[in-house]
């Protein structure tokens, strides 16, 4: 049976394609979904994948991930500066959490160098662009492959 992982995005990121391409390239989120849907197929894992403007909806789907997922992939775009309540929700998880970044945040502005998510995260991927994604889905598989 497969393992199942829930991929969150956060605000605006419904926008990447045509959103600041020169930041965060042309790739769509559909396409980046195919890609992790594609690759959770091969690497054995079922994927729900979904994105929010809203921060309280993002909280909702982190507490669902909590008794559902056996792993969180999770780009929470600006709530990761300054949402405690994502990272409250994400500390109640026992699960791997895996927080992406299509940009390398340490590159940029001072106010996207903390990240309160990355305090509660098993791990971060930033500045790899939207293949972040399937890097983390790869990573992902092998924190996952000794608990199916
Ligand atoms: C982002 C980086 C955030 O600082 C920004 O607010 C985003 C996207 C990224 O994927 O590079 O919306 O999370």
């Amino acid at each position: 049976m497969s393992s199942l992982v829930y991929v969150l995005n956060g605000p605006n990121l419904n926008m990447i394609g045509t959103r600041e391409p020169e930041i965060y390239g042309y790739t769509t989120l559909k396409d980046v979904e195919n890609e992790c849907k594609a690759l959770g197929a091969e690497l054995g894992l079922a994927v729900d994948f979904r994105q929010s403007n809203h921060e309280g909806l993002l909280v909702d789907w982190v507490q669902e991930a909590r008794t559902k997922a056996a792993g969180i992939i999770f780009n929470p775009a600006a709530y990761t500066h300054y949402s405690i309540a994502i990272m409250d929700a994400l500390k109640s998880c026992s699960c791997p959490i895996l927080e992406v970044h299509i940009s390398n945040v340490h590159q940029r502005e001072e106010f996207r160098h903390l990240s309160y998510v990355s305090k509660v995260a098993t791990g971060v991927m930033a500045g790899f662009g939207t293949h972040g994604y399937s890097l983390a889905m790869r990573h992902m598989a092998f924190l996952l492959k000794d608990k199916k």
